[in-house]
């Protein structure tokens, strides 16, 4: 039957990897989804530079944009970042015009997230962002399908795999915090602007975007309390251990009485909880609802592979969703459905 024919823009970690995987799955993948998933172009700013992955047989476009819009592509796969500029432009351009899209940006689905999923919905395309929480933590599938009925009283977790990794080494090998972020920059785990990661935005964006599908209500990433871990010491965390903790950056969402609770702060954790064992660039995420109980998820939050996997699947959803069918909305009712934030107080 006929490919899936995607379109690639951005060729950075995740876009290489992604690309990679695709070729050496080409069999796997046609077999799961009843039909080839085929990479048939690709954006980027620098064609010269190599990529680890041979893309002479592919469309090439220097603007994304132009790749969004094209007929070469059934699905736009945007891993450009930034919650502006050609990842906004490109991405409401190619719901605008039919595409799917399957984006890992957070950062744009923070500030732009209700206003892209109503884009979809008035296309009747699919809009999916695994990718942009919690890395390969298959989450936001699971808010979205596994726990529809379930009224969620509070999701919480580790969400920056760099701000954990950056905690982990420190406690473990007791070198600096400069000399962590400088690692977890080199294995591709941090945001372009690192500040990102330690200051608790990243976590942030994810937080909202979460806390939007678990409350049914928008997108408020600016109301979350906010103070990341540039602050702490390794003195700090010898401190918190002596006393049976251990510090984790955490983004908590949760209901209270009077409105939603959102916030991203280090938090002292029990050493014998399940989350202090979360180590690394491992993420985890909590959720707590009435049907199901408490639910717990952990997996690699960063890197190529991981975030690549979690792309393929979107990939995988949109090539076995059947033409013409309504499609499930993105954040997991129809945009006019969500309900204003209130904020608690
Ligand atoms: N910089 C992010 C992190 C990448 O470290 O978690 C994954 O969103």
């Amino acid at each position: 039957s006929e490919s899936l024919r995607v379109g690639l823009a951005g060729l950075g970690t995740v876009g290489a990897s992604v690309a990679k995987v695709i070729a050496e799955k080409a069999d796997e993948l046609a077999a799961q989804c009843g039909r080839p998933v085929e990479i048939t172009a690709v954006s980027a700013r620098d064609r010269s530079r190599d990529r680890g992955f041979d893309h002479t047989q592919m469309h090439w476009f220097d603007d994304p944009v132009a790749l969004a819009q094209s007929n070469h592509i059934d699905v736009f796969v945007e891993l450009i970042g930034g919650d502006e500029g050609p990842a906004l432009d490109s991405v409401a351009a190619a719901l605008d015009a039919g595409r799917h899209v399957v984006t890992a940006n957070k950062a744009l689905l923070a500030k732009h997230g209700v206003e892209l999923a109503r884009k979809s919905e008035a296309a009747g395309v699919i809009l999916n962002f695994e990718a942009a929480v919690a890395g390969g933590i298959p989450i936001i599938k699971t808010m979205r399908e596994s726990l529809s009925g379930n009224k969620v009283s509070r999701v919480y977790g580790i969400m920056n795999g760099t701000a954990n990794y950056i905690l982990t080494r420190m406690e473990r090998d007791r070198i600096t915090f400069a000399e962590c972020l400088a690692d977890a920059q080199r294995l591709g785990y941090a945001e372009a602007d690192p500040t990102f990661d330690i200051e608790g935005h990243d976590t942030a964006h994810k937080l909202a975007i979460l806390a939007s599908i678990a409350f049914g209500t928008q997108i408020a990433a600016d109301d979350i309390y906010m103070e990341g871990i540039s602050n702490i010491a390794l003195g700090d965390i010898e401190a918190a251990r002596e006393l049976g903790y251990r510090i984790k950056l955490l983004g908590v969402a949760q209901r209270t009485a009077s409105g939603i609770e959102q916030r991203v702060h280090p938090t002292m954790v029990p050493l014998g909880s399940v989350i202090a064992q979360v180590d690394g660039v491992t993420n985890a995420v909590a959720v707590e609802a009435d049907v199901i109980g408490t639910l717990m998820m952990s997996g690699p939050g960063a890197g190529g592979n991981a975030t690549a996997s979690a792309v393929i699947g979107d990939l995988a959803d949109i090539a076995k969703a059947q033409p013409g069918r309504q499609q499930a909305p993105a954040l997991g009712r129809p945009a006019d459905l969500l309900e204003p934030y209130e904020r608690a107080r």
